[in-house]
């Protein structure tokens, strides 16, 4: 079991949490609650998949014209929120949001099964659907399109990079005595993966 003490870089700690969450989670460990700003100031969540974690920031794909989509484009900052139930663990993460360059994104979208990538094509994400059955037509329509060769990925879909400027690591304790420990970069320090963190212990 990783220790929780503040000392730890804060992106080897992520990955270490990871790992042992792909261990004891029954089902997508890598899911995180996602929140972004909408114009009026109004806040929004939900659920997406966190296909790269690596120095550069954390990355998941989507719609560029959804609801998030259009939220992020117009205010590129985001929170990020991973629960592990199996474990009693979270981790927060906030920070301004890059887009995925065109050649990373390609590549992860030619890895997703077809049906999937067809998926992508049919569903304009967020936006009313009469029926069932209209996505069923839409789908029918791309997969008779896309029937032979490469299923390109749609100009309005790839991915953000969460850049994060914030951690917060807690770990369940006896009788809601919590530990969370909240990392910032170091004054001086862009953080980032190979930069200078310091951690700070909350009460919980
Ligand atoms: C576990 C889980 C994982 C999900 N992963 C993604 C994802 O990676 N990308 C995505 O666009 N939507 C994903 N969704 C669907 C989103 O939660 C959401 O319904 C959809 O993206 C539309 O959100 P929006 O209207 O706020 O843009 C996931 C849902 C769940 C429950």
């Amino acid at each position: 079991m990783a220790t929780l003490d503040g000392k730890t870089h804060p992106f080897q700690l992520f990955d270490r949490w990871m790992a042992e969450a792909r261990e004891s989670e029954p089902n997508d460990p890598n899911a995180m609650a996602l929140a972004t700003v909408g114009p009026d100031g109004m806040p929004s969540l939900r659920m997406v998949l966190l296909k790269g974690a690596d120095e550069r920031g954390f990355v998941f794909y989507s719609n560029y014209q959804s609801r998030k989509g259009g939220e992020l484009l117009a205010h590129p900052k985001a929170a990020l929120l991973f629960h592990w139930k199996s474990l009693r663990r979270q981790i927060r993460i906030e920070g301004p949001v890059e887009r995925v360059g065109d050649a990373e994104a390609d590549a992860y979208f030619d890895s997703r099964p077809r049906q999937s990538r067809i998926g992508a094509w049919a569903s304009r994400q967020s936006r009313p659907l009469e029926g069932r059955l209209d996505l069923e037509k839409r789908v029918a329509l791309y997969a008779a399109r896309y029937a032979a060769g490469r299923v390109p990925r749609p100009p309005y879909w790839s991915g953000f990079r969460v850049l994060p400027t914030a951690f917060e690591f807690w770990r369940d304790g006896a009788f809601r005595l919590h530990d969370r420990f909240r990392y910032r970069p170091e004054e001086g320090s862009e953080g980032g993966a190979a930069g200078r963190w310091c951690s700070q212990r909350l009460y919980p």
